[in-house]
């Protein structure tokens, strides 16, 4: 685990533990205030650790002492949970409520760091590289079927009845989306709606409360890269969060260095993702030939034979929103070295939809 990350999650258990402390004098002070028997009892439990002092101090039949002062005790409490009830109060009203019972948000147990400093470090290490990413989450309602209309492929394929089916089955896949969905396989062209949709499914998993990383195989890889060769000592890095978030989105496949270290972290990754059954979307520009030819056997097997493989089809929309809006720039008088010429109302109309090209 990176230490910053570690430090980071142990801060923020310090801070619920305090918020636990803080919620609890709180409730404290209410029903000290409201039931003022409850209070008198409330300030002798507080003094035990004093008297258990005074006890020790003074010697004697200590363990009588101690015997003694346990019964008050339990006695008192006793006492103090009918007052409770009776005042209207949950029994536990004035027990200690931690966010982890298990290690009473003091983050460790035993001497190691409790699972909730793990799960938070790794949220924490998920949101640091989805920042890196940048990720602007997507949405399916601003993905538009139109574009597809009219066009076909080079075999006649009607673009705009295939991508529907692609849309439905996205939008299926992140409403039912579990741990356990299938791997996905996104391939065509470039402007086709692949980082759109990944990151559409991006979102409503996020929203079902699933962690998702998203970035592009570069970025990723590079990452990975530094630091397997840097000198720091990192418990656990980049390439285990990969390994274990519930939904790992890659893009842009085929564009990263033809390393032999970074096949075998491309391997690495989506073999063990695989062998855990946890989900992972690939996209890339790369067609099936051109992903016979780059990659090795064991990956291209894995890709084609596990992951459900979905085409995209049609122009490139990133060109096709672009020109068009060349094109009501021109109308509306504006060049492109940003001077301001002559404005044509008539030739300013409303644009909807998408255009044929
Ligand atoms: N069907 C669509 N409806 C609306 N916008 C789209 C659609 N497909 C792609 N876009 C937009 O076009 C641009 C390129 O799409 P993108 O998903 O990045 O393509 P790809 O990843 O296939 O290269 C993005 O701005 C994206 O939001
Ligand atoms: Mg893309
Ligand atoms: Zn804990």
């Amino acid at each position: 685990m990176n230490e910053t990350v570690l430090q980071e999650a142990m801060q923020q258990i310090q801070l619920r533990r305090y918020h636990a402390r803080l919620e609890y004098e709180k409730r404290l002070e209410e029903v000290n205030r409201k039931i003022p028997p409850l209070a008198e009892i409330n300030t002798k439990l507080a003094r035990t650790s004093l008297i258990l002092m005074d006890i020790l101090r003074k010697g004697g039949d200590v363990r009588k002492q101690v015997e003694q002062l346990q019964d008050e005790n339990l006695e008192a409490q006793h006492i103090a949970e009918q007052l409770l009830e009776s005042s209207g109060y949950p029994t536990d009203y004035l027990d200690m409520h931690y966010i982890c019972e298990k290690c009473q948000d003091t983050g460790y147990v035993n001497g190691c760091y409790c699972d909730c400093v793990r799960n938070l470090a790794a949220s924490i290490g998920i949101a640091k590289m989805n920042q890196r990413a940048q990720m602007e989450l997507s949405d399916f309602s601003q993905f538009s079927l139109e574009y597809y209309k009219g066009k076909t492929t080079d075999k006649n394929e009607d673009c705009y009845a295939h991508m529907c089916k692609v849309y439905n089955s996205c939008v299926s896949y992140a409403d039912e989306f579990t741990k356990s969905s299938p791997s996905l396989l996104f391939y065509g062209g470039a402007g086709l709606g692949k980082t759109h949709l990944s990151l559409s499914i991006a979102r409503k998993v996020i929203e079902k409360g699933y962690e998702v990383i998203y970035d592009s195989v570069i970025n990723l890889l590079e990452q990975i890269e530094r630091e397997h060769f840097s000198r720091e000592n990192t418990e656990m890095d980049t390439q285990s969060l990969l390994l274990s978030v519930d939904l790992l989105i890659l893009d842009d496949l085929g564009t990263e260095f033809s390393s032999s270290f970074n096949i075998s972290a491309l391997y690495n990754i989506i073999n063990t993702r695989l062998n855990r059954g946890l989900p992972t979307i690939i996209s890339t520009n790369l067609d099936y030939q051109g992903i016979l030819r780059r990659y090795e056997e064991r990956i291209v097997s894995r890709l084609f034979a596990v992951y459900k493989c979905m085409q995209f089809m049609g122009t490139d929309i990133r060109q096709m929103k672009k020109s068009k809006k060349q094109r009501k720039d021109d109308r509306n008088g504006f060049s492109d070295t940003g001077k301001n010429e002559v404005f044509h109302p008539e030739l300013h109309d409303a644009e909807g939809g998408a255009e044929q090209a």
